[in-house]
């Protein structure tokens, strides 16, 4: 049974990378992108994806959460397992500080189809430094929980 739960867990990591790839290449592609209605349908694209990616994340960590239970690891003194829960909650600080109120932030400049956009405001806005940040926090996050999900170093 405890594979299972690993297999879960390994299934959840893959899916939320496959739907949150899709947020990924949208922050990526609008450091460059300018036509309010290319960034608007960008947007959106990654908003459809947030719940996905949510539901992912919960298959994840019930099932990582479970599998670390059964094999008594969370009290055996596996100290990678409590490291890569502070590497995650680390990320998810960062997700919610860099990203999210900033993409927030965008959706309001571009509004609905039809309004007026202040491209120079928008251009100033998709510039700003704080989601390449966040980005690179995110991938230096996954670079870290690998190696400590696969080395258990300590
Ligand atoms: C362990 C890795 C990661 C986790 C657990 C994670 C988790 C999250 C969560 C929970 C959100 C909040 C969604 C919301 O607004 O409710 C978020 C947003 C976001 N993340 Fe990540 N993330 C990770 C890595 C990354 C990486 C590597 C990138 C980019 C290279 C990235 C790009 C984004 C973007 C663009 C958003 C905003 C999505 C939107 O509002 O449409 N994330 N992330």
């Amino acid at each position: 049974m405890h594979l299972w739960w690993v297999y879960l867990h390994i299934l959840g990591a893959l899916l939320f990378m496959l739907a949150h790839g899709a947020s990924a290449a949208v922050v990526f592609r609008l450091r460059r992108e300018r036509d309010p209605d290319a960034v608007r349908t960008l947007l959106r694209l990654s908003q459809l994806t947030v719940g996905p990616a949510y539901l992912a994340l919960a298959v994840l960590l019930i099932a990582g959460i479970w599998a670390g239970i059964e094999i008594g690891a969370w009290t055996g003194g596996r100290w990678w397992l409590w490291a890569s829960v502070g590497v995650l909650v680390l990320v998810l600080g960062a997700m919610y500080t860099l990203l999210t109120p900033t993409l927030i932030r965008w959706r309001e400049l571009v509004g609905d189809a039809g309004t007026g956009v202040d491209a120079t405001e928008l251009d100033v806005e998709l510039s700003k430094p704080g989601p390449m940040m966040g980005a690179s926090l995110g991938l230096v996050g996954i670079l870290v929980i690998l190696w400590l999900m696969v080395f258990k170093p300590f």
